[in-house]
């Protein structure tokens, strides 16, 4: 299915849905992504944040403001704690994207002052 645009040049987000989104009950295949640069085999159509508590992640990004670690916790698209970085782009909920073959998937444990912790 091809992305449709609106006339202001914005894809419509029902196209984006159904692309994005796996049938109900669909069972993806084995997929590789890469966490932090390590590969990770999951299920197509997982969730990130899925992805990530299932190997033991406690921080998905640190608060900017704090440096306090923040972890996904609404599970739905509220909550935006569960922020992380996937194919270079920051600021992705992983509670809303699914696994797809190849994502890179980064953390973003970014401490105030700008250094990084792994
Ligand atoms: S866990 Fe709340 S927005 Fe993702």
């Amino acid at each position: 299915m091809a992305l449709t645009t609106s006339s202001l040049g914005n894809v419509e987000m029902e196209t984006v849905w159904q692309v994005a989104s796996p049938e109900p009950g669909e069972v993806g295949d084995t997929v590789v992504v890469e966490i932090d640069g390590k590969p990770v085999e999951t299920r197509r159509g997982t969730r990130i944040a899925a992805v990530l508590l299932a190997q033991g992640a406690t921080a998905f990004r640190h608060s900017p403001v704090s440096g306090k670690p923040r972890s996904a916790f609404c599970m739905m698209g509220v909550c935006f704690e569960c922020l992380v970085e996937i194919d270079g782009c920051p600021n992705r909920q992983a509670c809303l994207e699914y696994a797809e073959d190849s994502m890179q998937i980064r953390r973003q444990l970014c401490l105030p002052g700008g250094s990084y912790e792994a």
